[in-house]
């Protein structure tokens, strides 16, 4: 029996998989800070993390006896990998099972942002609404417009599955062409530049790296295509922050959907006052079904680990 830490709870199902086979410790409702995490890690032989928790080269070599961290996320830009695998340490992630779930909240974001929905519901419960009117709230159709696509993964292409049905031009950008891709979604690879030129939305679905920090800067959102709205799904600091709130106050950049921010939870405060930018909790994977099956996958991993048996989801 190994010795484990969930650092939250998760869904009942983990719970069950884990101390039916582990000693498991769950460390409760609300987040450790990394003081905390820091203190404790040492006992452990395995660890279910959160995106939040973060396993930094310190806390990694002070985890002495850990085996395993299975991150219950997709992302893993909060573990640092080469300290992992220098120190024997196995890293797994969720994929899969949140594409969906996170593509619908992509694509709710966006049309949140373009059709002006919060906005229209503070409105209508602020007691506003006096009737139909011509010039009311006139938002930024989707159907027809262009789209472009940052980082076309499963999550990227589920989105282009979605803004099919909209009738929307697809346009991608990533690192690798993506040939097949192309051919089922009917999207064209571009280099990032050319796709913000012409893109009417810009939805960001790649993982946050050295090479995607701040890809979105000062002078990328500068030639952005006057008047996108930018949906964020991905990590925020994607883009960098304090200058989408400037764009956005010179109306450069019309709107923003956003899941996720730079420095999570803290959020520019400009953004908290805007109507044009819809803001969300980071809820992308937040369904009942998809966090069942994240928790599954997340506890299945660590019980594979102890039993020898390689598990599904490895990240190097
Ligand atoms: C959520 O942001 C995830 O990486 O799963
Ligand atoms: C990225 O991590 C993806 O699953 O698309």
């Amino acid at each position: 029996m190994a010795k484990i830490l969930m650092t939250r709870r998760i869904p009942k199902k983990g719970i069950a998989i884990l101390s039916a086979e582990h000693e498991l410790d769950i460390a409760g409702d609300k987040s450790l800070g990394y003081e905390e995490l820091f203190e404790i890690i040492d006992q452990y032989d395995g660890v279910l993390s959160m995106l939040s928790d973060k396993f930094d080269e310190p806390m990694i070599k002070r985890a002495k006896r850990l085996k395993i961290i299975s991150n219950y996320a997709v992302g893993y830009d909060n573990i640092d990998l080469k300290a992992a695998e220098a120190n024997n340490i196995i890293v797994t992630n969720t994929p899969d099972v949140l594409t969906e779930a996170t593509a619908e909240l992509a694509f709710s974001l966006m049309l949140a942002a373009a059709r002006r929905l919060i906005e229209g519901d503070k409105f209508v419960k602020s007691g506003k609404f006096e009737g139909w009117e011509p010039l009311l709230m006139l938002g930024k159709e989707v159907s027809g417009a262009n789209l472009g696509i940052i980082g076309f993964g499963r999550i990227g292409q589920a989105v282009a599955k979605r803004a099919k049905g909209f009738s929307m031009k697809i346009f991608y950008s990533q690192r690798k062409r993506n040939e097949k891709a192309e051919v089922e979604y009917g999207a064209k690879f571009l280099p990032i530049d050319d796709l913000l030129a012409i893109s009417d939305f810009v939805s960001i679905n790649a993982p946050l790296n050295a090479e995607s920090h701040h890809l979105l800067n000062k002078e990328r959102l500068s030639r952005i295509k006057n008047g996108a709205i930018i949906i964020n799904t991905g990590r925020g600091a994607i883009i960098d922050e304090k200058e989408l709130a400037n764009a956005l106050i010179s109306g450069k950049v019309a709107g923003a959907g956003l899941d996720v921010y730079e420095y999570e939870p803290k959020i520019t405060k400009e953004l908290l006052e805007m109507d044009n930018v819809v803001l969300l909790p980071h809820l992308g994977s937040s369904t009942v079904k998809t966090r069942d099956r994240m928790a599954e996958m997340a506890a299945t991993a660590i019980v594979d680990c102890f039993k020898s048996k390689m598990p599904l989801h490895i990240v190097k």
